[in-house]
């Protein structure tokens, strides 16, 4: 099973699409194996975004990423990096396909709502700024026996 980092940003939060959200990622099939709300620091921000600090709209993503609650998930799943890249959609809302959290919720490229680790090593990277390893929980769900055909 694969994790990724998933984050409902403050512009989703702030317009009460936190709980669709999540609702998409349990209705999918994929597990919740961690949940946090917080403000987020700068310092922290500006770690999350590292890779983009020499981008035009670095500063404007941080303040952005700091600016109210964002809520953090841990999802675990078979191919849960992609499963979840593919369910946001397009990093530019107004490209966003209709189906996808963005194409269905959005209209910019900024305030996108969502942010999903794009690769196994930014995973590995970007949970450990927002969870210890006891706070990723592990459990079963009957359900997954269900959702998963074995193969
Ligand atoms: P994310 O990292 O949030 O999952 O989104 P992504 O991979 O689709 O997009 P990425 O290229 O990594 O950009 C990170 C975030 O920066 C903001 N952004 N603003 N031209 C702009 O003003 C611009 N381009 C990107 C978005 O919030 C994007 O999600
Ligand atoms: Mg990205």
């Amino acid at each position: 099973m694969e994790t990724t980092l998933l984050i409902i940003k403050p512009d989703a939060v702030q317009r009460g699409l936190m709980g669709r959200i999540l609702c998409r990622i349990e209705e999918k099939g994929l597990k919740i194996l961690g949940l946090r709300m917080q403000l987020l620091s700068r310092q922290r921000a500006e770690h999350l975004y590292e890779p983009h600090k020499n981008k035009a709209f670095f500063e404007r993503l941080v303040h952005f990423i700091t600016s109210g609650p964002l809520v953090s998930v841990v999802v675990g799943g078979e191919d849960a990096i992609r499963q979840i890249r593919h369910m946001m959609g397009a990093t530019d809302c107004r490209e966003a396909a209709p189906g996808t959290i963005r194409g269905d919720y959005g209209l910019s490229i900024q305030n996108n709502l969502v942010h999903g680790s794009d690769s196994w090593e930014s995973a590995q990277r970007e949970i450990p700024i927002f969870f210890t390893e006891d706070e990723v929980l592990s459990y079963e769900k009957p359900e997954e026996s269900w959702v998963y055909a074995g193969e």
